[in-house]
């Protein structure tokens, strides 16, 4: 029999707290500025809300360096805010997830500051991974290991030992054997769902568990047989975790990211007894292309059904580049060891397409996510002046990858001058990155009164999705099209049809238009738009 479940079908909003609204004017988001926005998530008409991480921090990666994971960085406010925003999201019918970043602490958590203090092979230094190095004086890193953000991933002591990071240095990796760590984060999860969290976005899911030896990974590795990720042993934590989750009267959930290149091992994640659900990069990477699209989907489609477990659909997040600029490059895909920053975009085509794209994902069966932003439809900010850059892949690629802060600028709420009312008037300073001009037309104020703005668009799919789709059964059917066309069917009495071709194309038999993200005339549907109809 199939579980039931309000993660099933929800429609979650991706907080980046860093960049949602700035309460206290010190040009940084805030749970000040989230509280008082809560009325607009709750208008969008989403579900749940995933907060980016929200605990002690000192911001070497936006907060994944966490110092203390029972307490809110001062940034963002107290531990009495957040209980107080989590009982008001609520009280406005939002549920809340909230980051936890178990691969790696930052090294200033008391832990590691403990194992720095400690001599080579002390109990304190078995909680992550230090080894001796290799070469003349063991100068050497202990293996060849890259960081996923460039360079080496390991960093040498003042007494000669190395220790592990897969991403930046102020990010040691925990050792997941150890089971001081296993029980930590354990009573870390009991912490926050006693405080009435609903659930755990899962930081690098697949990465917590390391070969034995940490062997090298040679000249020519296989992208599904990596010594520093998807390793067997991981599923056995997320096992013990889902009891801890499954005991609580209101369950509460996990979601993985799981970012891996074969579907068959990212399935394993969601088998009934680990995490519930988890994003879809698959999805995200796809191309913009009724063949690549309509495989991805059913892959999707096929390979939950084998675990019951809900798909997703992701188009942005915190960590990519905004769809609206991909949607309007010549190459649509999305690849995260290179995101091609710069490759000329066109923003009409992308936003146009990208419109399109938030009526499929909210037609799919399962749950869907929404990046803040994307319901304005903003772009990646490419032109963020070098010396402004603050995210750590900048300097540990050497200049070459400026990473992800362009999709992570703040939001725009009414159209004045920037900042647009994501700091409140007078701020003691400005955005912690700028925010374009043009963003003025895309404020929330600006879209509010225009029926045809991507806002309205999100607000109205959202509602609809939610009073008739939601029900219906969790699966779709293919209609037969025209080349280059994409229909479905779920249900009796509804169908979404794409038209990723080049020309209008007629709509399949109808009762009427729900919502279309281009203007339907005279029965036809323009390239690069998507209806949802009733049959
Ligand atoms: C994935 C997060 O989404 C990303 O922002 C972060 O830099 C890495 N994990 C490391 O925690």
């Amino acid at each position: 029999m199939r579980a039931n479940g309000w993660w099933r079908t929800a429609a979650i909003y991706q907080i980046y707290i860093r960049s949602f609204a700035d309460g206290d004017g010190d040009g940084v988001g805030d749970l000040a500025g989230l509280r008082a926005r809560l009325p607009y998530l709750r208008d969008l008409g989403v579900d749940a809300l995933w907060l980016t991480p929200w605990n002690v921090s000192p911001m070497a990666d936006g907060g994944y360096d966490v110092a203390d994971y029972r307490d809110i960085d001062p940034l963002f406010g107290t531990l009495a805010d957040a209980e107080a925003f989590v009982a008001e999201a609520h009280g406005y019918g939002l549920r809340v997830l909230v980051d936890l970043v178990p691969n790696h602490c930052s090294d200033r958590h008391p832990w590691f500051r403990e194992a720095l203090a400690a001599p080579p092979g002390s109990p304190a230094r078995q909680r992550f991974w230090f080894r001796p190095g290799r070469g003349p004086g063991g100068s050497l890193p202990p293996n060849d290991w890259r960081s996923y953000f460039g360079g080496p991933a390991w960093t040498r002591v003042a007494d000669g030992e190395w220790y592990l990071h897969m991403f930046a240095p102020q990010q040691p990796d925990l050792n997941w054997e150890h089971p001081e760590v296993r029980a930590e984060f354990e009573d870390v999860l009991r912490f926050w769902f006693d405080r009435g969290v609903d659930g755990f976005r899962i930081d690098v899911a697949h990465g917590l568990m390391k070969t034995p030896g940490l062997p090298d990974v040679g000249a020519s590795p296989d992208p599904a047989d990596l010594p520093y990720q998807d390793h067997d042993d991981v599923h056995e934590i997320y096992r013990a975790w889902r009891r801890i989750a499954d005991s609580y009267a209101d369950p509460r959930v996990f979601v993985g990211e799981v970012w891996l290149p074969t579907t068959a091992q990212f399935i394993r994640y969601l088998r009934p007894d680990e995490l519930h659900s988890a994003f879809n990069f698959e999805f995200l990477c796809c191309a913009w292309e009724p063949n690549a699209l309509r495989k991805t989907i059913d892959d999707t489609l096929d390979t939950h059904r084998l675990v019951d477990a809900p798909p997703t659909w992701v188009l942005s997040n915190h960590d990519t580049i905004r769809h609206v600029t991909r949607y309007g490059r010549e190459d649509t895909t999305f690849d995260l060891g290179n995101r091609r920053h710069g490759s000329p975009t066109d923003l009409s085509l992308g936003r146009h397409r990208a419109r399109a794209a938030a009526l499929l994902t909210l037609a799919l069966p399962g749950g869907v996510y929404v990046y803040q932003g994307d319901e304005l439809g903003l772009e990646e900010v490419e032109d963020i002046p070098l010396e402004r850059i603050q995210d750590p892949t900048w300097e540990r690629s050497e200049h070459t990858d400026r990473g992800r802060d362009g999709c992570r600028v703040p939001l725009p709420w009414t159209s004045s001058a920037a900042p647009f009312g994501f700091s409140p008037s007078p701020a003691s300073a400005e955005p912690w990155l700028p925010q374009p001009a043009s963003w003025s037309a895309l404020s929330v104020a600006a879209q509010e009164p225009d029926p045809a703005s991507m806002l309205q668009l999100y607000r109205t799919a959202l509602a609809l999705r939610r009073s008739a789709l939601v029900s219906l059964p969790p699966d779709l059917t293919w209609l037969t099209t025209d080349d280059g066309v994409l229909a479905f069917r779920r249900g009796d009495g509804f169908a979404c049809v794409l038209n990723l071709s080049t020309a209008p194309s007629r709509l399949p038999d109808h009762t009427s238009v729900l919502l279309a993200s281009a203007p339907v005339t005279g029965g036809f549907l323009p390239p690069d738009a998507c209806a949802w109809l009733a049959l």
